[in-house]
């Protein structure tokens, strides 16, 4: 067994796809997770993959002192990885108050608690949102830092700069920020996966259950965009993907080869996808026809927006692999799954 690595909100999405591989690269890992959006199950799925079942411990990180417990109760943790957070953009746009104390107060406790008991490193669940609509495409780390169009974006933003900050004020503490695209698609044993609560905000969600049958009707969200076929562009990272980039990250910062402090990455493929692009590959990859109809653009939503992860190819040796179809079919392998348990 190697280092103890702390996982915040290692049930989510993004966390358990990342248990999975820092379990498989010999870490032992500690989940903390409040469950207020995940629940335990996918830890089930974890120990199915990888025949492990990880330390858990149901803490809110709100919770300065049950958070300080942990760090107490499982001496000599080496990292922490901080996904724990809450994510609905448009949640936060009505609930500002929650967004700010939800995902801002835990960093702070986070920070706190890694000063107090010496855990020296830390990574950092950031989002692409951060660059809003950017003038050149694709966009770079050192691209302009757009004003944040939701509270969503703006604690991701508050949190790059909370981190920048604590890592000038203690040179002991050493941090990697990594700024996600459009993480999509399941393990591909579909023993875990993305789990949303009532009517998915996020674009592939929609997808799979609309091909199940669960949804009428996907609204594709505006068709008069200055993009080759009218529908708005991401860039969609396969989770697995991404999992394996927080491993390298835990990695560098164990063997102390980070360049700066903090180090920014971004986490995408460098290839944009239209929504109607998406749905090629989806109903090609899979067999399946989705009843789509275009609607009005979603307030808030950017154009276009793709990463340059060149910086992330060049110094962590990660690449974004997998092809889209093979995300989309993990996708809909875990819809049907899901849907069959149930
Ligand atoms: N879309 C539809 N119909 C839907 C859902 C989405 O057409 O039912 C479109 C959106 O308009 C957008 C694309 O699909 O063009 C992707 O939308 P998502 O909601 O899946 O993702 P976003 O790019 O809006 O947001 C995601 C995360 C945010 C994060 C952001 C970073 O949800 O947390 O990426 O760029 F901040």
């Amino acid at each position: 067994m190697k280092e103890k690595i702390l996982v915040t909100g290692g049930t989510g999405y993004i966390g358990s796809h990342t248990v999975v591989e820092l379990q498989t690269a010999g870490y032992e890992v500690i989940v903390i997770d409040n469950l207020s959006n995940s629940t335990v199950d996918s830890l089930n799925g974890v120990a199915s993959i990888t025949g492990i079942t990880p330390a858990f411990e149901k803490i809110d990180c709100c919770d300065k002192l049950a958070l300080d417990g942990v760090f107490k109760k499982h001496q000599d943790i080496k990292a922490v990885i901080h996904f724990a957070a809450s994510k609905a953009v448009g949640e936060s746009v009505e609930k500002p108050l929650l967004y700010y104390r939800n995902n801002l107060v835990s960093l702070l406790n986070v920070l706190e608690c890694m000063t107090e008991n010496k855990v020296p490193n830390f990574v950092f669940s950031s989002s692409a949102t951060v660059y809003g609509q950017p003038e050149i495409l694709p966009v770079t780390e050192d691209a302009p830092v757009q004003p944040a169009t939701s509270p969503y974006g703006n604690t991701k933003q508050i949190a790059e700069e909370v981190i920048r900050d604590c890592t000038v004020a203690d040179a002991n503490l050493k941090s990697v920020i990594l700024r996600y695209f459009n993480p999509v698609g399941a393990h591909p044993s579909a023993a875990i996966g993305e789990l949303p609560n009532g009517i998915p905000n996020n674009l592939i969600p929609f997808v799979t259950q609309t091909a199940i049958g669960l949804r009428e009707c996907l609204s594709v969200f505006g068709d008069d965009y200055n993009t080759p076929d009218g529908s708005a562009i991401r860039d969609y990272i396969y989770v697995v993907d991404l999992a394996k980039a927080h491993v390298i990250a835990v990695e560098r910062l164990l063997a102390c080869a980070n360049k700066t402090n903090p180090e920014i990455f971004n986490l995408g493929t460098g290839k944009g996808l239209s929504v109607l692009e998406i749905l090629e590959v989806f109903e090609k990859a899979t067999g399946v026809k989705v009843n789509r109809k275009i609607v009005a653009r979603r307030t808030g939503d950017i154009e276009k927006v793709w990463a340059d992860p060149s910086l992330a190819n060049t110094e962590l040796g990660w690449t974004a692999k997998t092809p889209t179809s093979e995300m989309l079919s993990s996708a809909w392998e875990w819809e049907k799954k899901l849907r069959d348990s149930r």
